[in-house]
């Protein structure tokens, strides 16, 4: 049987919590793979472990945003790193991410279409008239246009993003045993999957509290 495929999102700065995530999520029962965002890869200890940390997938949320030239010069700098996934915020237009992805190399690039903290409401806040899923489908477009090889939505848009777009779909916002904190647009793990998923991100219902027993619940969920 295929395993399913999960991103432990490494949310801290803090080394030592970051390698028990990494010792307390290995299991035979699903391939996992290591998110490492924004607050992980602004600090000097964080981007030195993970130029050191070996054969693991590894997926330096970067969400990237920014003119073509930036983005375009990140994408290069951040190379040291050997990241297998990186992300780019895909509302920095075409021309940003067809000059990242040209200098994406091996590494996979990945479209962020809107964030799973946003709903229709916080939406039209920011002044967007689209909603959620009109503007999930555009992007996905967009992303299929500058050829980028995976995307992030939320598990609710994954039938709609696989209509137009054909690569790897990255769904965060997945909960299945704690509250939803700061995300809207949530689902269950079985959910995400059902949907057509390739990869889920769990984080804080992972890595608050007991990580090998939340592990064992993700675990027993999706075995249902
Ligand atoms: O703790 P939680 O499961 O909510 O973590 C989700 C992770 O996925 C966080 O690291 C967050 O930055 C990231 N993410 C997200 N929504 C997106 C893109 C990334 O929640 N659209």
């Amino acid at each position: 049987m295929r395993k399913n495929k999960i991103f432990v999102a490494c949310d801290s700065t803090n080394i030592s919590k970051i390698e028990e995530i990494i010792k307390k999520t290995k299991t035979s029962k699903l391939k996992v793979g290591y998110k490492f965002g924004l607050e992980f890869l602004n600090s000097k200890k964080g981007r030195f472990f993970l130029s050191k940390l070996k054969n693991k997938i590894t997926f330096a949320d970067l969400k990237i945003h920014d003119i073509p030239n930036t983005c375009a010069a990140t994408v290069k700098a951040i190379k040291d790193l050997n990241v297998s996934y990186l992300t780019i915020h895909i509302s920095s237009g075409l021309e940003a991410l067809n000059a990242a992805k040209k200098e994406a190399g091996k590494t996979k690039l990945i479209g962020v279409t809107i964030l799973t903290s946003l709903d229709n409401k916080a939406l039209k806040e920011i002044g967007f008239s689209k909603e959620v899923k009109k503007l999930v489908f555009h992007q996905a477009k967009l992303a299929s246009k500058a050829k980028l090889d995976a995307i992030v939505c939320s598990a609710q848009e994954v039938k709609i993003v696989k209509k137009i777009f054909k690569k790897e779909i990255i769904t965060p916002g997945i909960r299945f045993n704690s509250s939803t904190n700061d995300q809207k647009r949530t689902l269950t793990p079985s959910q995400a999957f059902n949907n057509g998923s390739d990869w889920i991100v769990i984080g804080r219902p992972i890595t608050k509290g007991n990580i090998k027993k939340n592990l064992n619940t993700l675990i027993d969920h999706l075995e249902k």
